[in-house]
């Protein structure tokens, strides 16, 4: 890599002036949790609420990353870690923009979360473990992924054949094994308001 050729310009506007215009702090927030736990719900009630009060955000999730920057990632260790790693990039520049930004990915292991914090930073980085159980995801199953998992048709399938760490230390832990999608929205927003509150 020819890395020694690259020299960032000197920039006009930094992110404390961008934040000044949105007038709130930008934040990563990071949703883990198992396929199927409620990441997306979360991701979509806490954009609608933040929305609600003026802020900026936008949604990272596998509808608009798989589908667009990743389309060459399939579910390897190696493919989830390269992932993870270009969504913690993305989220960076948003950042510096003064957006928050809200992730919904599984990011399975206590290494690749750990990777994620240090590229994007602690101070920004909000981590909130969505709780629901594998026997919780099986029932609710709604993409029909767990069935065809249990009958042996996917591989590399999370909770299964391949790992999920429980988060050691997360900011914020949504149980959504007890609390209403309504209740877990709640709770997640006070969270962050407090924290990108201007
Ligand atoms: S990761 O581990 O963070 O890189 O995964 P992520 O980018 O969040 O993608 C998870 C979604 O991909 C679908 N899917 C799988 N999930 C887990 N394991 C395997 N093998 C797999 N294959 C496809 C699944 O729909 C996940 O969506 P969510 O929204 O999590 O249910």
């Amino acid at each position: 890599m020819h890395m020694n050729n690259i020299h960032p310009t000197n920039i006009y506007l930094n992110r404390e002036d961008k934040e000044q215009y949105l007038k709130q702090n930008g934040k990563v927030i990071w949703i883990t949790g198992l396929s199927g736990s409620g990441k997306s719900t979360l991701a979509h009630g806490l954009e609608r609420k933040l929305a609600q009060r003026g802020y900026l955000t936008q949604v990272l999730d596998g509808d608009n990353i798989r589908t667009g920057i990743n389309n060459n990632l399939g579910f390897t260790e190696e493919d989830r870690n390269e992932n993870i790693r270009r969504i913690a990039e993305i989220n960076k520049l948003f950042l510096n923009c003064g957006v928050i930004t809200i992730n919904a990915f599984i990011s399975p292991t206590n290494d690749v979360r750990a990777m994620a914090r240090e590229i994007i930073g602690t101070d920004d980085f909000i981590e909130i473990f969505v709780d629901a159980s594998f026997e919780t995801c099986t029932e609710r199953d709604p993409k029909g992924l767990y069935k065809k998992a249990l009958a042996g048709e996917i591989k590399n399938f999370t909770g299964l054949d391949a790992p999920f760490d429980r988060p050691d230390n997360p900011e914020l832990v949504v149980d959504t094994n007890k609390l209403s999608i309504e209740e877990g929205v709640e709770l997640a927003y006070e969270y962050v308001r407090a924290a990108v509150r201007w």
